[in-house]
């Protein structure tokens, strides 16, 4: 009851990406396409993971738990920012607000545990083939999996328990178009310092701490790919290298949004676009589509669409 008598702010407005027209449409017509293949190509590799005796493996089922939550990655913001590009007045209520914070954090706690996780498994398939079955057993990848979404809810669960009873009495316009921490801390009426910290120590530690243990890995990798095979080794260079690619683009924006003391700039809301349009694009592209496997078996699976769907 105490939190209504405080609160008079029931909705949050946003301020949008841009004013001018031109860009506008631009943004529209590639974020939209942008949405749409990587909910079609996310979909179609948890599909066919699921559908294929042959990717029953830990790497195809860590891709797969990748491809679900990127399905996730594309929902938060993403249909909002459509939504709103050509409105004048877009708004968001307060429930909405703290429900797109929560998921935003689940899903990207979810997210860089398995990003460690599927460089563990390069890791061990690269440096321990003939141990590769028996560390990566069901019950590790199972482990993998479990503990991606309880590192994702107790994160996201802990700095919603600082913020939801936040005092807001007035000030309610969002320089950005999806609810975040950093800025929604801000709209706060109490002296907020403690909490801007929190934020950093919390997500800016998580992000920085995973891309440190994912850069590391990789370097691990790459050092025992040159010294053990001379055949084999571009190969699995450019697949290394397309790896850390992603790694890049995911977490240059993330540390930059959470470890940069004051969002004041432009420039961060035009890296959002990245994280929450972008990148669950090209995860499948990087993981996938430069795997033969993987590509044989969605021709499989789209045959057999197809088949299907002339026969019924
Ligand atoms: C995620 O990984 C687990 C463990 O290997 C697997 O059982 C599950 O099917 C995967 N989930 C999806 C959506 O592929």
């Amino acid at each position: 009851m105490e939190r209504v008598n405080q609160s008079v702010v029931s909705e949050f407005v946003f301020l949008g990406l841009t004013n001018s027209w031109s860009i506008q449409l631009l943004l529209f017509v590639f974020s939209s396409m942008f949405f749409v293949a990587s909910m079609m190509g996310n979909s179609l590799i948890v599909f066919t993971v699921a559908s294929d005796p042959h990717l029953h493996s830990p790497m195809y089922f860590l891709l797969a738990n990748l491809s679900f939550i990127d399905l996730g990655v594309s929902s938060v913001s993403s249909p909002k920012m459509l939504y709103d590009l050509f409105r004048k007045h877009k708004v968001i209520s307060f429930t909405g607000c703290v429900t797109q914070i929560f998921f935003i954090h689940v899903i990207g706690g979810v997210e860089m545990v398995l990003l460690i996780a599927m460089a563990f498994d390069r890791y061990v398939a690269i440096c321990k083939p003939l141990h590769y079955l028996t560390i990566m057993s069901p019950r590790t990848c199972i482990l993998f999996s479990v503990t991606a979404w309880v590192v994702g809810l107790m994160h996201s669960l802990i700095q919603l328990a600082f913020v939801v009873n936040l005092p807001f009495c007035g000030p309610n316009v969002l320089d950005s178009f999806y609810c975040d921490l950093p800025r929604f801390i801000k709209l706060a009426c109490i002296d907020t310092n403690q909490l801007e910290f929190m934020v950093t120590v919390n997500s800016g530690f998580i992000s920085v701490g995973s891309f440190f243990i994912l850069i590391i890995s990789y370097i691990v990798i790459i050092i025992s790919v040159q010294k053990h095979s001379s055949g084999g080794s571009s190969k699995a260079l450019s697949t290394l290298s397309a790896h850390i690619t992603v790694v890049f683009l995911f977490f240059g924006p993330l540390i930059f949004f959470y470890t940069w003391p004051s969002p004041s700039t432009h420039l961060d809301k035009f890296l959002a676009i990245f994280d929450a349009v972008i990148t669950p694009f090209l995860n499948p592209i990087i993981y996938t589509f430069r795997n033969q496997e993987m590509k044989v078996a969605m021709k499989r699976v789209c045959r057999q669409l197809v088949s299907y769907r002339k026969t019924s």
